[in-house]
């Protein structure tokens, strides 16, 4: 038997439900409730032409009772002459997606230095199996992972971006190869080390998913990669000192790249992006940006100016620390697949040496591919951890 209780409140602004037989209680705003109004395409279908415009500010439930002939139907008349009828089942199954509680893709885990990540061999990645599931979902859990085995071919470096998705083109085309030049016009084609960094934070939209592809380590030694969890370091740093972390989220600074000329793998460019170093959503750490080698003069408010030094000094002196650090020297055939927007990056001199030159080909895919690719892959394998709520990577609190 139903006794599923319907009741209009607030003036006609909230529906109550009580559903039987479960017990399950669904308090729904007018708003809300017209919004998913089953006249309407789904939200999921992207065919939607309805408007919020296209509602009175002072909508209201007039209304409210299960269908005579059908007790699983609540039908609700508004006060704009339309009339709604709920399916109780998917309402309640909806009403489930509205609680604030967004449920991440994958459970973030934050590696210590000296912890391992996943390791995959490129030989057993094929396109839509579990194996290519599991490299992306260790990309999102871990922000890092390493693949073996890759072929000393231009193939091997493409065959593995399109796991991840399509590769993104830019002003240096779809791949980079970062190789020492004598007449070095960006860091990385030096012999010099580099503190870990993010790449291109002066666009826009930073890289996303990039692959650095060991073809050949510097034959004379040193060279080694640095990986640092940026999501930890700001965690900590919300931890132990809260001002420093709030200035970081809340004052966006300039990241600036110009090149009056072309070079050999690169347009000429003026890209100028101002952003914050830590990127929040509500109370989620989803984004970094930190790159001192490309941050433009900062102008700020006078008020502010030793204080947020004293912030961004605190970022870089942790994320030099050895504490943060995974090191390996990538062998040839090794690449590094990290999340650019999470993970920073770097490497340790080395010497130059004639006879063999350092090689990483280096390219980047967008996040949203990447997690597209994941979801899908958990929907066709019939795995847990996907809603069509939006992706959190890198919250701890989750
Ligand atoms: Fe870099």
């Amino acid at each position: 038997m139903n006794h599923t209780t319907v009741e209009v409140e607030q003036g006609g602004h909230r529906l109550l439900l009580d559903l039987s037989p479960a017990g399950e209680r669904l308090v729904l705003n007018r708003f809300w409730l017209r919004d998913h109004c089953p006249s309407l395409p789904t939200k999921a279908s992207g065919l939607r032409t309805f408007s919020v415009a296209s509602l009175p500010e002072n909508l209201h439930i007039k209304a409210a009772a299960l269908d005579e002939a059908n007790a699983h139907i609540v039908i609700v008349d508004w006060s704009d002459g339309h009339a709604s009828r709920y399916e109780l089942k998917s309402l309640a199954a909806v009403a489930q997606e509205a609680t604030g509680q967004r449920t991440p893709l994958r459970s973030v885990r934050h590696l210590a230095g000296t912890e391992q990540p996943a390791i995959f061999d490129a030989a057993g990645l094929d396109y839509g199996t579990i194996a290519h599931h599991d490299l992306l979902d260790a990309i999102v859990r871990d922000g890092f992972v390493l693949v073996d085995g890759m072929e000393h071919e231009d193939a091997s470096t493409e065959r593995l971006a399109a796991l991840l998705g399509r590769v993104r083109e830019t002003d240096f085309g779809r791949f980079f190869d970062i190789v020492t030049e004598p007449e070095a016009w960006t860091l990385s084609q030096s012999t010099k080390g580099q503190d870990p960094h993010s790449d291109d934070p002066f666009r826009y939209t930073p890289s996303g998913i990039s692959i650095l592809h060991c073809r050949e380590p510097a034959s004379g030694g040193g060279g080694t990669s640095i990986i640092v969890d940026g999501f930890k370091v700001a965690e900590d740093l919300r931890r132990e000192e809260p001002e420093h972390f709030e200035l970081l989220c809340s004052v966006t600074i300039p990241y600036l790249r110009h090149r009056s000329t072309q070079v050999e793998q690169g347009e000429d460019v003026h890209m100028v992006a101002y952003a914050p170093v830590i990127t929040r959503s509500g109370q989620d750490v989803v984004g970094l940006r930190f790159h001192e080698r490309s941050t433009g003069v900062f102008d700020l408010d006078p008020a502010i100016v030793d204080a947020y030094y004293l912030a961004f000094r605190s970022f870089a002196v942790r994320v030099r620390s050895a504490d943060y650090h995974y090191t390996r020297r990538l062998k040839a055939g090794e690449a590094v697949v990290f999340d650019n927007q999470r993970m920073l990056h770097g490497r340790t001199g080395y010497e130059s040496d004639a006879a063999g030159r350092r090689h990483m080909r280096l390219c980047t895919v967008d996040r949203d591919q990447t997690h597209s690719r994941l979801r899908r892959l958990k929907e066709v394998h019939g795995l847990d951890g996907i809603t069509q709520q939006r992706l959190h990577p890198g919250s701890a609190a989750y």
